[in-house]
């Protein structure tokens, strides 16, 4: 089955943002064709794409789409229109730090261009920002795929939760790149897969993108993984990340906190897959990382059945934080980051500009 594209730019300019509308999978594949910040900002919110690098890449071409009508207005009100649609698309959703660092390197092009090149030069610049936000981020995860590949054992059992994949990214994905490329290499793995409640990325996304490239899985409830991990099933945990702090917290859809006090507990290594757009340097641990609340109705109607007494109180964090010590090892575009701890990601990455140069 070819697998189709998370997100695409079509045309030049003007063009429209084209995404694979992931709410509606793993029953349809159909598209989602934005022409607005304001139509990607409620894609984003409803998640039909997401995904800590997929949101960065669509968010740099929200740009484009934000700019498209004000070419012909004076700098002044150009860059007013810029700041605009960067604080529109910024306060979307809060907890993926890939957003915030894809606004920022297109806020930077920009201005580095003012006062150089007239309105429409300057949005001719983003949009060829943006196409190399999405082509650095698939070289990032093939790259990924590559050196987290070597840590996975032929035979092994490898469990992984909601989704990180090809979807989540522009193409390939993170953990499932590492899983891929394992499977390409020629070992026979087995992956277990979350459902991931309560939006079941793990069942609709993952197990359909697992399925689709013939890597044989078997989808889990949430609450079974410590019984696979007891039976023995289970060599390796793989998770993508949404933020990375400075100290190796990691920042992962809700659950992923609970799978790595479950590997800890039976002995099986934890590894975080993520590209370097992903680490956020600034912040000195997890706990300053902000996480997202979501709707109530997600929990107590899910996919739209009632399933709890109405007027019941909801608690619903769509991310936990697993902290560094449980993390075994980290994978990004330059290798394997173990152990995990602030020394090591700082000689990892602090040194670099945060910019992939893998491309
Ligand atoms: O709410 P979502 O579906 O955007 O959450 C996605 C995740 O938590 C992924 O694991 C993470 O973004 C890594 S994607 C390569």
């Amino acid at each position: 089955m070819t697998i189709p594209r998370t997100l695409e730019w079509i045309g030049e300019l003007p063009g429209v943002l084209r995404l694979l509308d992931q709410t509606r999978l793993p029953t349809e594949v159909c598209y989602r064709d934005c022409e607005t910040v304001d139509e990607l900002v409620v894609a984003i919110r409803a998640l039909a794409v997401r995904g800590a690098p997929a949101i960065g890449c669509a968010a740099a071409y929200g740009v484009c789409l934000g700019l498209r009508t004000e070419v012909d207005r004076d700098e002044a009100a150009f860059f007013a229109a810029l700041n605009d649609c960067v604080q529109q698309l910024a306060a979307s959703r809060p907890t993926a730090v890939n957003l915030f660092w894809a606004l920022e390197r297109m806020r930077r092009t920009a201005e580095s261009q003012r006062g150089r090149l007239p309105p429409r030069g300057i949005l001719e610049r983003l949009l060829q920002e943006a196409r190399a936000i999405e082509a650095e981020d698939r070289a990032m995860c093939r790259a990924i795929g590559r050196h987290g590949a070597a840590l996975l054992k032929d035979g092994d059992g490898v469990l992984t939760h909601c989704n990180a994949g090809g979807l989540a990214t522009s193409d390939f994905g993170t953990a499932l790149a590492v899983i891929f490329q394992a499977n390409k290499d020629g070992k026979q793995l087995h992956v277990w897969v979350d459902e991931t409640r309560p939006l079941l990325q793990g069942a609709r996304l993952t197990a359909w993108e697992l399925m689709a490239r013939e890597v044989p899985c078997t989808l889990i409830c949430d609450n079974m993984a410590a019984q696979v991990m007891r039976s023995g099933r289970l060599q390796a945990v793989v998770v993508g990340a949404d933020r990375i702090a400075a100290n190796g917290d990691v920042a992962n859809k809700i659950g992923t906190y609970g799978v790595a006090v479950l590997a800890a507990a039976h002995g099986v290594p934890f590894y975080v897959a993520a590209p370097s757009s992903t680490f956020d340097l600034s912040l000195d641990s997890g706990d300053r990382i902000p996480i997202e609340q979501r709707a109530a109705e997600e929990i107590t109607h899910g996919f739209g059945r009632q399933t709890a007494p109405s007027g019941v109180t909801v608690y619903n964090p769509a991310f936990d934080v697993t902290p560094a010590s449980l993390v075994r090892g980290m994978v990004y575009e330059h290798g394997v980051i173990s152990p995990v701890n602030a020394a090591t990601l700082a000689a990892a990455l602090g040194s670099r500009e945060r910019r992939a140069d893998v491309v």
